[in-house]
């Protein structure tokens, strides 16, 4: 990556993106380790109501988001950027499901336009527009089977999961590493953490398991082990 990564949010909401100020994206900023942006598409909304949205062509509920302030809003971050490649994001809760494979893979990148939809969405447009756009990558991405109201919670939780990834974000990049071994298999299923314990040594009863006062390595690492298998069946199979 030759770029500090710069990451550019498309919002009607832009005071949806306050808690990127704080915490660990926050420290990133701070650090000088991210760029960040936040960029309000009323600015380049249309008409004498100054509308982003328009009733659906062919009838039907709801309202759909007008390609043309998307295309002037993200034409101008494009702009700004001249020599990198944009991924331009858009989300959506038929896009491919992200992951922590995804995230790996999105803080090599660097730049990332989130494109956060709000209403029925935004107009198939925008997305075929770009996909065909020299510098431009894009991919339609989900945070899961759910709806939001918008995009843009789902960007604050793929931000927090790409950022903590990147080189210096994190305190102990150990902790990157270990969960790449222990979170993570290969192909990004989840594989439940072993349960961890701090002190006290007992609290409201219930005690710390013998082993992991016994300072015999070899044994606490058979039991972690069996323990994350137990709870990833437990847990994610079976439910709890
Ligand atoms: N917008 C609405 N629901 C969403 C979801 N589940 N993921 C990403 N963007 C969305």
């Amino acid at each position: 990556m030759s770029n500090k990564p710069t990451f550019d949010v498309i919002t009607i909401f832009p005071d949806y993106m306050n808690p990127l100020n704080l915490s660990l994206m926050g420290k990133a900023q701070e650090k000088g380790l991210v760029d960040i942006a936040i960029h309000d598409l009323r600015k380049h909304s249309v008409g004498v109501h100054n509308s982003v949205d328009d009733t659906p062509y062919g009838g039907g509920a709801g309202m759909v988001m007008m390609p043309e302030p998307w295309g002037k809003a993200i034409d101008e971050v494009a702009a700004a950027k001249p020599d990198l490649t944009h991924t331009l994001i858009v989300l959506t809760p038929a896009g491919e499901k992200f992951s922590q494979a995804m995230a790996h893979e999105m803080s090599t990148l660097d730049h990332l336009i989130f494109a956060c939809g709000r209403y029925e969405g935004i107009d198939i447009r925008v997305t075929d527009y770009y996909r065909d756009a020299p510098g431009f990558n894009v991919r339609e991405v989900s945070i899961g089977d759910y709806v939001l109201g918008g995009g843009e919670v789902a960007t604050l939780v793929m931000m927090e999961a790409i950022i903590r990834l990147i080189p210096g974000v994190l305190g102990n990049p150990d902790s990157i590493i270990e969960e790449s071994h222990s979170i993570m298999t290969q192909s990004g299923e989840v594989l439940v953490e072993y349960p961890n314990y701090t002190k006290p040594a007992e609290w409201r009863g219930l005690p710390v398991p013998e082993v992991l006062l016994s300072g015999n390595h070899a044994l606490i690492e058979k039991w972690r082990a069996e323990q994350a298998s137990a709870r990833t069946q437990k847990l994610r199979h079976q439910g709890s």
